[in-house]
């Protein structure tokens, strides 16, 4: 079933006082999705790290990443982060996360391509993200959705652990340019 009303979903930003829900939606989802690519071991070490309230909250305060929650029917479902990289006009798509059954539904692709127009709005000309190299249905998405793949990286995160993922790249239109879809 796809959400065709626009009423069912909603895409709105996510403050401090909503990272506690969004923490703990990041461990149902993680936990449902991640032991077919990653070790369980690996699964907790990472939440444990990415999504600490201290983190979240110095993501939000200091390292101006911003956060984006997906709702149906007023249900909160799902959220990405986006922040800048780097290089200049350069943004990092740093999480995309969807509840697994409400996959292949569409939702995905919408909440990347409201976080392609916010890169865009805030002035970037390519959006980059790393993902894991086994996450094969995430891989299709982004390669859909005009993402290349431009490097292999291997990135040791402590505690034994790496990540090996896929540095995607997408460069974007301009705003005004009307290949832009805004929700
Ligand atoms: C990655 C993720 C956000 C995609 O969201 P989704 O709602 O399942 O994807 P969509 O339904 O919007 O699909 C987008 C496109 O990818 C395609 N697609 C989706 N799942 C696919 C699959 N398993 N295999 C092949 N193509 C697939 C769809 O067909 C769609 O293309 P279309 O519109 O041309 O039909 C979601 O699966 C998710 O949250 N995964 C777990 C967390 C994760 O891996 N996040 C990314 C971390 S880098």
């Amino acid at each position: 079933m796809k959400f065709d009303s626009p009423d069912a979903v909603e895409i709105l930003p996510a403050g401090e006082e909503h990272l506690e829900s969004l923490a703990s939606l990041a461990v149902v989802i993680w936990r449902q999705y991640y032991p077919s690519i990653i070790s369980w071991a690996q699964i907790d070490y990472m939440l444990a790290g990415m999504y600490a309230p201290e983190t979240l909250r110095a993501d939000l305060a200091h390292r101006e990443i911003r956060f984006f929650r997906l709702l149906v029917a007023g249900r909160f479902v799902g959220f990405a982060s986006l922040g800048p990289a780097s290089a200049a006009q350069v943004m990092k798509l740093h999480k995309l996360y969807l509840l697994p059954e409400f996959h292949g539904r569409g939702l995905g692709r919408r909440l990347l391509q409201y976080c392609e127009a916010e890169a865009c709005r805030l002035g970037a000309r390519r959006l980059l993200l790393c993902v894991n190299k086994r996450n094969l249905r995430a891989l299709q998405v982004y390669q859909q959705s005009g993402f290349i793949i431009a490097e292999s990286i291997t990135v040791n995160i402590g505690g034994g652990f790496v990540m090996d993922d896929f540095l995607m790249t997408k460069d974007l239109p301009t705003v005004g340019d009307p290949t832009l879809r805004c929700l």
